[in-house]
């Protein structure tokens, strides 16, 4: 049980702010955060809207908050218009990325292959990537969830060098989990979670496996967050609707206190 070397992983809290708030709210919304979490023993990363990632890294300068984008282009530059390049994120010093969000997956035609070219990007730059994988209610339903789960797993991490994959944060976000307040139990979040682990041994070999983080992601909010987050292989949470609200957020921040 790595709970026992918190060394091993770092525990880490996300808040994907999706397609919510503006700038000026955002600005508002980080500056209520940081006083909350400060002190906080866990990497606390936000991740706003393109149009704030600016305005939230120079907020949060100093603070021990991370900022990270919600997408990302693979290619380095040219012709892809409304896209974003890994430099232009790097450039203003975002230093994670969410790839692969099953929102984006669903609505904007993102595949496993497309996820795969990010994440290798993301780790050649430098970038923390965030890689979301989670099976749908019907494949739940079917007895599938592991086989999905670690199939999208395998497919996002394809080539990723051993010597940088303890760098990816992995993220088990069930999809009917997601914004319905159905949250996965901490026993089925658990289970999955151990799923992704094992596909990332038999990828990179246990030890490597071992320091990797994972976080559940689906209705994650501050009254589930201590039992989620006390088993074995949950490493941190990310969270959509209850990120917010500062003070849910940073209850989730300074979860089992
Ligand atoms: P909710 O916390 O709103 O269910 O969203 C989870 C999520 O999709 C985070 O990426």
């Amino acid at each position: 049980n790595t709970k026992e070397d918190p060394d091993l992983r770092k525990p880490i809290i996300a808040g994907n702010w999706k397609m919510n708030m503006t700038n000026t709210e955002a600005k508002k919304l980080i500056g209520e955060i940081i006083p909350l979490v400060k002190g906080a023993d866990v990497e606390v990363v936000v991740c706003p809207n393109l149009t704030c990632l600016a305005a939230a890294v120079e907020l949060t300068r100093g603070t021990g908050i991370s900022v990270g984008a919600q997408n990302m282009h693979w290619e380095p530059k040219g012709a892809f218009t409304g896209e974003t390049s890994v430099a232009m994120l790097k450039d203003i010093g975002v230093t994670h990325v969410i790839i692969g969000h099953s929102e984006r997956r669903a609505y904007f035609a993102e595949t496993d292959e497309t996820v795969n070219k990010k994440v290798l990007v993301a780790l050649e730059n430098g970038l923390t990537p965030i890689v979301c994988v989670g099976e749908s209610l019907g494949q739940r339903e079917a007895g599938k969830a592991a086989d999905v789960v670690s199939h999208q797993t395998a497919a996002a991490l394809k080539n990723v060098p051993a010597g940088k994959a303890d760098r990816v944060v992995m993220a088990y976000e069930p999809i009917w989990a997601i914004g319905t307040g159905k949250t996965a139990t901490a026993q089925d979040a658990n289970e999955i979670n151990t799923v992704v682990r094992e596909t990332l041994a038999w990828l990179f070999g246990s030890e490597i496996a071992d320091r990797v983080r994972i976080q559940y992601g689906g209705s994650m909010n501050a009254k589930n967050a201590d039992e989620l987050m006390a088993q074995p292989n949950v490493d941190g949470g990310l969270i959509g609707g209850a990120s917010l609200k500062a003070a849910d957020f940073s209850k989730i921040v300074l979860f089992g206190k």
